[in-house]
């Protein structure tokens, strides 16, 4: 009889619920800034193959390299994963992440290594994309406007309250936008371009791709974004263009780091090899996701425009993505634009 019992017991608690931290792969604590359906998929697909138990928090790049920097003491995450690797050679400068060679460093393209190697190996490329100007084509034809091809356009009266943004507090898109209109116009015309632009701004959001979405929507005429995120939402259908500005135009190298004093660096490097392999990179076009993947073996949906078609500045990544050169460009915009009354 009472074997029966502690029979029935033992039954009974192997169909509890496990704790996390008994999972058999171990837990993984990751920041993910991408898409969040992107990092889902990335999550559950890492909880698949390992069996670990990931904890991930979505959130722009200028965002998580502030919670970064909070948790510098007491760092709670393993992965930073995505963002705009300005903020990531941030963090590498800051002494935020590790340093890790990854064995598939050699599939990846020349930019991902470079990025790698600009931070000692503390971050890598995992995609890039180019930044540039998205409208909604049913919007602008109601409203009459020109197609807004050049950085020249967007700033024209009659723009007034057309055209939206991200801030660059908090979203690293706004910070590569910044960055590059001070490379291809110089700072002081640059500034008095993000003026003007000021008055035809009618939000400033909080992540990056929001306009894209607002864009879709016909919340917003025209959007500064990344262009791969329009290009995914066209290809479901939303009335969206895009043009890579005629005077240039910067981009990304959207960027993976190992966090310093994360709790689980076995499943950190783990996660980091996995992220960069082609069949992982491959299934971020299934999740709208249409950036160029840094493994050279993956390939970028067919409806992405070819980077190699745009005019693109020689983005210097090193100098804008130092702390004190980010800090001051994003301080004098706060002061001399974004505190603007309209
Ligand atoms: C989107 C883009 C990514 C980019 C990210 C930056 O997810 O698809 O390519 O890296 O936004 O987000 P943020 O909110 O920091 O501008």
């Amino acid at each position: 009889m009472l074997r029966a019992i502690a029979f029935v017991l033992l039954l009974a608690l192997a169909a509890l619920p496990r704790p996390a931290a008994a999972q058999s792969g171990g837990e993984l604590v990751v920041y993910c800034s991408v898409l969040n359906d992107w990092c889902l998929m990335m999550t559950q697909g890492f909880e698949k193959k390992t069996g670990a138990k990931v904890t991930m928090t979505q959130k722009g790049s200028g965002e998580t390299i502030a919670q970064l920097r909070a948790e510098a003491a007491n760092p709670k995450a393993d992965i930073f994963y995505g963002g705009v690797g300005d903020q990531h050679l941030e963090a590498a400068e800051a002494g935020l992440t590790v340093e890790y060679k990854s064995p598939l460093l050699a599939e990846l393209h020349p930019w991902a290594r470079k990025q790698a190697e600009d931070s000692k190996y503390k971050t890598v490329g995992i995609y890039a994309g180019a930044l540039g100007i998205v409208w909604n084509t049913e919007q602008l034809a109601k409203k009459n406007l020109p197609e807004p091809k050049c950085w020249a356009d967007v700033i024209r009266p009659e723009f007034k309250n057309e055209v939206q943004m991200s801030n660059p507090s908090s979203s690293g898109t706004a910070y590569v936008a910044l960055a590059t209109l001070v490379q291809v116009m110089g700072e002081e015309p640059a500034f008095a371009y993000l003026k003007k632009l000021h008055a035809n701004i009618n939000q400033y959001t909080r992540s990056g791709p929001a306009p894209v979405r607002n864009a879709a929507l016909g919340e917003t005429t025209v959007g500064i974004n990344f262009l791969h995120d329009a290009v995914a939402e066209a290809a479901t259908g939303a009335k969206l263009k895009i043009a890579a500005p005629c005077e240039g135009t910067g981009y990304e190298i959207g960027s993976m780091s190992i966090v310093k004093g994360g709790k689980n660096p076995d499943n950190a490097r783990k996660w980091y090899d996995w992220a960069l392999t082609a069949e992982v990179q491959n299934q971020a076009k299934t999740v709208k996701s249409y950036q160029v993947p840094s493994n050279m073996k993956a390939s970028a949906p067919e409806a992405m425009p070819r980077m190699a078609d745009m005019k693109l500045i020689d983005f210097d990544h090193v100098k804008y993505s130092a702390t004190a050169e980010r800090k001051r460009i994003i301080a004098r915009w706060e002061k001399e634009v974004g505190s603007l009354p309209k």
